[in-house]
């Protein structure tokens, strides 16, 4: 960008890009000035010597900097001593430049070149572009959500009912903005649970021509009351095929953009698309009751996914209907299955009745046992996404320096 071009700037009701200035060159000072005062930047600081800089490059959480030089040619020993200290994209601003400044800038990992003078608006264009291309590059700045998927080797063992309560408390609750996936592809009754009519379902989703993205995801769900967002299993059978493996992919990668937490709801089988949301898998609650086919099951399905090298960490052990008289203790399941139970659900009558009514029970009987189990479960999730989170921003700080 060596010519000097008017570029229309959208309003400044963006988030300001921090930004941290070092070098000289003339006609720093007064666009110095002008970026202070710019609604769309945070001038972070600014530093003749990059030396001086150090601290605030290694940890000022920089969108962009700002490097001015007065040489014709690239400030090749320059821009080395900022990347021992910033992976922020680096713009270059000039006040004399060589035709080959621009093209070697760029092949030493410059984001881009500026000769001054030059409008603000033009800069400060050239910063949210850079800004926007290093977030691309690292990725921190993407919307990862949370894949929360709730499996059970066995029928009927309340995977439906731990799915759409969970999801239902995390938008109510929470105010997350959730996704209930019913990958329960032949027999998914996740929408009838949650008393709700849905046009379109994940097969029409998939079917649709063109591209997926966030926004053809937004025109196939169903919002529920709670707030919560349900793209419900095929109406028919047969129609679970299409969803391929490949299509799921790509859904799962288009929907944690889109939302904070996604729960996806099971067939109690280890098919091509429950593999493909294990490998995407953040947190597995395995569920278990206390009978002995279940436990042998669920015995089995922690096998499998050692042979598929899940990791075990991720895996939440969810005793339902825990407190059922029947000759079995929470103690002995899990030393039967050699892992701690995380969280206990208790059986209660406001569940069925929930299920008939199409109401789930954290909001029509939210002082139920199983209610505040649930909202726990929802609890202690909303806290290890945020430690997770902090975990990832400290590595990327880490990364950065
Ligand atoms: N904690 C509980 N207390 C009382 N009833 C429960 C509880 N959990 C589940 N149920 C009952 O068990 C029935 C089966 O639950 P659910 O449909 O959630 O099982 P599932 O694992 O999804 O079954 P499937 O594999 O057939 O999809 C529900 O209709 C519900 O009424
Ligand atoms: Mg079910």
């Amino acid at each position: 960008m060596l010519e000097q071009t008017r570029i229309e700037n959208s309003p400044s009701t963006r988030e300001r890009a921090r930004v941290y200035v070092t070098g000289d060159c003339d006609g720093l000072p007064d666009l110095r000035d002008s970026l202070a005062n710019h609604p769309e930047v945070e001038l972070v600081g600014s530093a003749a010597q990059v030396g001086e800089a150090a601290p605030t490059l290694t940890g000022g959480h920089l969108q962009v900097v700002l490097h001015a030089t007065r040489s014709a040619t690239l400030p090749v020993n320059e821009i080395a001593a900022l990347r021992e200290h910033t992976r922020a994209p680096i713009v270059l601003l000039a006040s004399n430049g060589s035709p080959a400044l621009l093209e070697d800038a760029l092949e030493h990992d410059v984001a881009d070149v500026l000769l001054l003078p030059q409008l603000t608006d033009n800069v400060v264009f050239a910063i949210r572009k850079a800004g926007h291309v290093g977030k691309r590059l690292n990725g921190s700045d993407r919307r990862h959500g949370r894949l929360v998927t709730v499996f059970s080797p066995k029928g009927g063992t309340g995977k439906t009912v731990t799915a759409t309560n969970l999801g239902t408390s995390l938008a109510k609750h929470w105010g997350k903005r959730a996704l209930l996936l019913d990958l329960d592809l032949q027999f998914g009754d996740a929408a009838i649970m949650l008393g709700i009519e849905p046009e379109k379902t994940i097969y029409d989703l998939v079917t649709a021509p063109g591209e997926l993205d966030s926004e053809k995801l937004a025109g196939y769900t169903t919002r529920h009351a709670s707030g919560l967002d349900v793209l419900p299993a095929p109406l028919r059978p047969e129609d679970a095929e299409l969803v391929t493996e490949a299509k799921l992919a790509r859904l799962l990668e288009v929907a944690r953009e889109s939302y904070d937490v996604i729960v996806v709801d099971t067939s109690p089988f280890f098919h091509g698309p429950m593999l493909a949301t294990l490998d995407r898998t953040d947190e597995l609650l395995l569920l278990c009751g206390l009978d002995v086919p279940t436990l042998k099951n669920v015995r089995l399905s922690l096998q499998t996914l050692e042979l598929l090298s899940f990791p075990p960490d991720r895996i939440k052990l969810v005793l339902n209907r825990a407190n059922s008289k029947v000759g079995m203790k929470p103690k002995e399941v899990e030393a039967a299955l050699e892992r701690e139970i995380a969280y206990e659900v208790p059986s209660d009558r406001s569940v069925p009745i929930a299920v008939n009514r199409g109401n789930p029970a954290v909001l029509s009987d939210s002082k139920a046992d199983f209610s505040r189990a649930v909202r726990a479960m929802a609890k202690q999730l909303v806290a290890d996404q945020a430690a997770a989170k902090q975990k990832k921003s400290f590595l990327a700080s880490l990364g950065r320096s």
